[in-house]
């Protein structure tokens, strides 16, 4: 595996009057965040933080996924980034009240 934890942050933005989208909330500055907080931490080359398109988690955002895990995140705040990094990435013990719970969703066609 390329990186320990590899985390996604999605930057996507649409047009307004549909899906809500992440990247008119915070996106980009929750990218530049992680991977502050990463690089701070000593952890770049073992750890990745990366901006990425629609993580179909559009109501939910904005939306992270950590990899290997597969955990997403939603209503990512900017103050929610250290707690994620020290807890998940570092401790390897994902923020429960953070993680979405898709189990009310219906598929979505985009
Ligand atoms: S726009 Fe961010 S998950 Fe879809």
């Amino acid at each position: 595996m390329r990186f320990e934890k590899h985390v996604f942050i999605c930057t996507n933005e649409r047009a307004p009057g549909g899906r809500p989208s992440c990247g008119e909330a915070c996106g980009m500055e929750l990218v530049k965040l992680f991977k502050k907080a990463i690089k701070d931490r000593g952890l770049k080359g073992r750890m990745r933080a990366q901006r990425a398109g629609c993580l179909d988690a559009c109501e939910h955002g904005p939306s992270v996924v950590v990899y290997p895990e597969g955990v997403f995140y939603g209503g990512v705040k900017p103050e929610h980034v250290d707690e994620i990094v020290e807890q998940h990435l570092i401790q390897d013990r994902p923020v429960e009240r953070l993680i979405i719970d898709f189990s009310k969703d219906t598929p979505s066609d985009d």
